[in-house]
């Protein structure tokens, strides 16, 4: 009989993370509102992650920190970095990696390699992939094999070049029952939540009462189970443009173009930086002359 100790995630029944998980999402159906909010750095998870249940490395990243017009030129390398920096700058929100484009449409397998790789390099909880019925064959695969995924079904940012734009889905009858069907369809395949993005509200509250596991909206309504929004949208550190969606709680842009306009006058004035801001060089006793 082996006398080692019991490795530390078993000491006591204790895991050894205090993360929220997947599965905690799952459960919050019908009880508690979840709150999600995108992530792309260390110290922005850090500021909002005691605050929130999940945080998402979204391929916006691509848009907010990188400059790109769309999210298709993310890269799997990049999702990498920074849902390894969101990890390590949260410690109890689950952490999500958005899938980037063209690393899991091609076949379950390609979608299990870039999955496993995401999960293992970034320590994150799960990712997240777009897409309805064509995907949920892909769902299926990765659920069994150990990988946690959140859906994203109505207006799926990946697909801009084929729907001609960023368009509100959900509007006519064929479009509504597409994206119930969709959503149905990947909570079936073993999604432990979905996301619905720019629905419409008859059809987002449709979706939210008919699933079992959560939905989470962002421009579909306060019907959803819960809501994620874009962290740079909300705060005004983002400026190209600005969705309906999207509530302002603060104005940080203003912020920081008041503070580094101060910074740029101090320093013009040579009034930057100030006694209390440089190392002074410790006093020699002076030798005494014979
Ligand atoms: O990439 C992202 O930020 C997202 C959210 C908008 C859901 O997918």
């Amino acid at each position: 009989m082996s006398t080692a100790p019991a490795p530390p995630h078993r000491m006591g029944g204790t895991p050894l993370s205090s993360r929220l998980t997947p599965r905690d999402m799952t459960l919050r159906k019908g009880r508690q509102p979840i709150v999600c909010i995108t992530a792309y750095t260390a110290p922005m998870a850090g500021f909002m992650d005691p605050h929130v249940d999940m945080l998402l490395l979204g391929d916006t990243v691509g848009m907010i920190v990188y400059g790109m017009d769309n999210t298709l030129g993310v890269t799997l390398d990049m999702t990498i970095a920074h849902t390894s920096a969101v990890v390590r700058g949260s410690a109890r929100a689950c952490v999500i990696a958005d899938m980037p484009f063209g690393s899991y449409q091609a076949s379950p397998e390609d979608a299990f390699r870039a999955c496993a790789r995401v999960m293992a390099e970034t320590g994150c909880s799960g990712v997240k992939l777009e897409g309805g019925i064509e995907m949920a064959e892909t769902v299926a695969f990765l659920v069994e094999r150990g990988v946690p995924v959140l859906g994203h079904v109505g207006l799926k940012p990946q697909s801009v070049n084929v729907v001609g734009g960023l368009r509100v889905q959900g509007k006519t009858r064929r479009e509504a029952r597409i994206v119930a069907h969709d959503a149905k369809s990947i909570a079936a395949a073993g999604a432990f939540a979905v996301v619905i993005e720019s629905t419409v509200e008859p059809v987002a509250r449709a979706i939210t009462r008919d699933l079992d596991v959560p939905t989470i909206g962002i421009g579909a309504s306060v019907g959803c189970d819960g809501q994620i929004i874009v962290a740079e949208d909300t705060l005004e550190l983002f400026g190209a443009f600005t969705p309906k969606f999207v509530k302002r709680y603060a104005e940080l842009g203003q912020a920081v173009s008041a503070a580094v306009g101060a910074y740029a006058a101090d320093v013009r004035a040579r009034k930057f930086p100030g006694p209390v801001h440089v190392y002074a060089a410790p006093v020699k006793p002076r030798r005494r002359q014979r």
